[in-house]
């Protein structure tokens, strides 16, 4: 991973800042944010002059550079685009600071000064606007290049601080900036190990980064092996392995940042490293992008990483099951019968759902926490994206509170999830005349059934269950993994630590 560029906040007055570039907010119809007003008087009108030419129209996510501009001090001042100003919401504001952000990292700069926090947000404070400045300027500034024999050069751009006007809003943005930082971190590491390619990022190497994870701070890690889940009776997580030369690997990670008779949330992330279909095998179109099945996985262990830094006041387990889903000599059939760690007995018709299969075990492994509740985290089906797009992470949850706990994190996170039902309804899809359940349960609803699956191995405690088929990376050009749902699930830990 790429050294993030530095973030912090400066309060100082736009004209007499003096940074390599300042950015300030136009809004549609020529009207001046006031930060872009003070900048337009010390140069007595030359951003007026400039709007009255027709030379800028302030439409939501558009930057125009201007060099040297008379009676400011910084060399540069990018003028952002903010849309109409009775409009300016999240999804805008985000737009600006990323917009901003690879403006300038286009120029010299070496350091830069967003105006951005101090513009009016529909109900969002101070704080909220400096983290999201924080987190949308670093997603657009992330690079992989890790498997790059050349690397490109490194950026300029190494400082950004937002800019300030009001001494009084320091301390508020600060803990933005703060915050902005450690989900930052959690994402990057989330979207490194998405985009890490299948031969490399195995359940071994997840096994490895989530022990050098736990050495950087300090948590409590320990793999099981497939003896040790042997031994255990994960029948049906070990069935996924089983036609791979990889051995599959269960990664139990403890932060303790709570009270010691606090019980702990569990987090459970799908960590298929890659998802052939085994017997049942995938076509060859996309296939590659099944090297992101683990990026549930990824989102625990960028989760973990987000709540050590910010030294969170919580208990949270990270349990991430891990295996390649492959064809071969040794792997499940169709119609093969096995029996997880449940006791549940499970008919797989399909070896391509295998997520619920190394989830189940995981799920029934969690118990043992006595957990507080447990939310998985999974690229579960197809007909998730089919329902939801990229757009929502599709939430299904057996309790009402947890459902608007999550909800309401993703709204405020800006990483959000749109709730699906869980109805018994549903159960009857999954029926088998030969074991106590099927694996698939019928192309209707194919999203819910997964979800119904899951349902039959989380009785026992609050369960919620993320699938994140469609918002965990992007396919296309700007083909790469998101981090998402980590901006959710920090949030959502964080908000249960402030209810203690
Ligand atoms: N990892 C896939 C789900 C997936 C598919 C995520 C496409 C993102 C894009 C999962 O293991 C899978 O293959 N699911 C099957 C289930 C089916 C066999 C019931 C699917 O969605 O087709
Ligand atoms: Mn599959
Ligand atoms: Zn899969």
């Amino acid at each position: 991973m790429e050294k993030l560029v530095d973030f912090s906040t400066k309060v100082s007055a736009p004209d007499k800042a003096k940074a390599g570039a300042i950015a300030v907010g136009v809004f549609e119809g020529r009207r001046l944010s006031h930060a872009a007003e003070s900048v337009d008087r010390a140069s007595r009108g030359a951003l007026r002059a400039l709007l009255k030419r027709g030379d800028f129209e302030g439409k939501a996510g558009t930057v125009r550079v201007l060099f040297g501009v008379r009676g400011v001090a910084s060399e540069r001042v990018v003028l952002v685009g903010l849309g109409k100003e009775s409009e300016l919401g999240a999804k805008t504001y985000r737009e600006a600071a990323r917009a901003a952000t690879l403006a300038i990292a286009d120029t010299g700069a070496a350091d830069a000064l967003l105006y951005l926090p101090e513009l009016q947000v529909q109900g969002r404070e101070i704080a909220w606007k400096a983290r999201q400045a924080v987190t949308a300027a670093a997603d657009a500034l992330y690079r992989f290049d890790e498997m790059k024999s050349k690397k490109p050069e490194a950026r300029t751009l190494k400082r950004i601080a937002l800019g300030l006007t009001a001494a009084g809003h320091a301390a508020d943005a600060g803990r933005g900036v703060t915050e902005g930082r450690a989900i930052t971190s959690g994402t990057a590491l989330a979207r490194d190990l998405g985009n890490l390619p299948g031969n490399i990022c195995t359940p071994a190497y997840l096994a490895d980064r989530a022990r050098a994870l736990a050495k950087e701070w300090k948590l409590g890690i320990e793999v099981l092996e497939q003896k040790d889940m042997e031994k255990l009776g994960m029948g049906s997580l070990l069935s996924v392995a089983k036609g791979s030369r990889q051995p599959p690997k269960l990664v139990v990670l403890r932060y303790e940042g709570g009270a010691k008779r606090e019980q702990p949330i569990v987090l459970v992330g799908k960590g298929i490293t890659f998802d052939t279909g085994g017997i049942s095998l995938k076509p060859a179109p996309e296939m590659d992008e099944m090297k992101f099945d683990m990026s549930g996985a990824g989102s625990v262990l960028g989760t973990l990483r987000a709540v050590a830094e910010m030294k969170l006041a919580a208990n949270v387990i990270g349990l991430v099951p891990a295996a390649e889903n492959m064809p071969g000599g040794a792997a499940s059939k169709p119609g093969d019968i096995v029996t997880s760690m449940s006791g549940q007995t499970i008919e797989i018709l399909n070896t391509d759902a295998e997520g619920r299969l190394i989830l189940c075990d995981a799920l029934t492994y969690a118990e043992r926490f006595r957990p507080q509740a447990v939310v998985d985290i999974a690229t579960l089906t197809g007909a998730c994206v089919i329902a939801l797009g990229h757009v929502a992470t599709g939430l299904f949850t057996n309790k009402d509170e947890l459902a608007q706990e999550l909800l309401d994190a993703g709204e405020e996170a800006w990483d959000r999830a749109w709730r699906m039902p869980l109805w018994d309804d549903y159960q009857e899809q999954l029926k088998s005349p030969f074991a106590d359940m099927a694996n698939i349960g019928g192309r209707p609803a194919g999203s819910v059934t997964a979800a119904s699956f899951l349902a039959r191995f989380t009785k026992a405690y609050d369960w919620a269950h993320l699938d994140i088929a469609g918002t965990a990376w992007r396919s296309g050009k700007d083909k790469g993994s998101t981090g998402r749902p980590v901006p959710m699930l920090t949030q959502f830990l964080m908000n249960r630590a402030g209810k203690e």
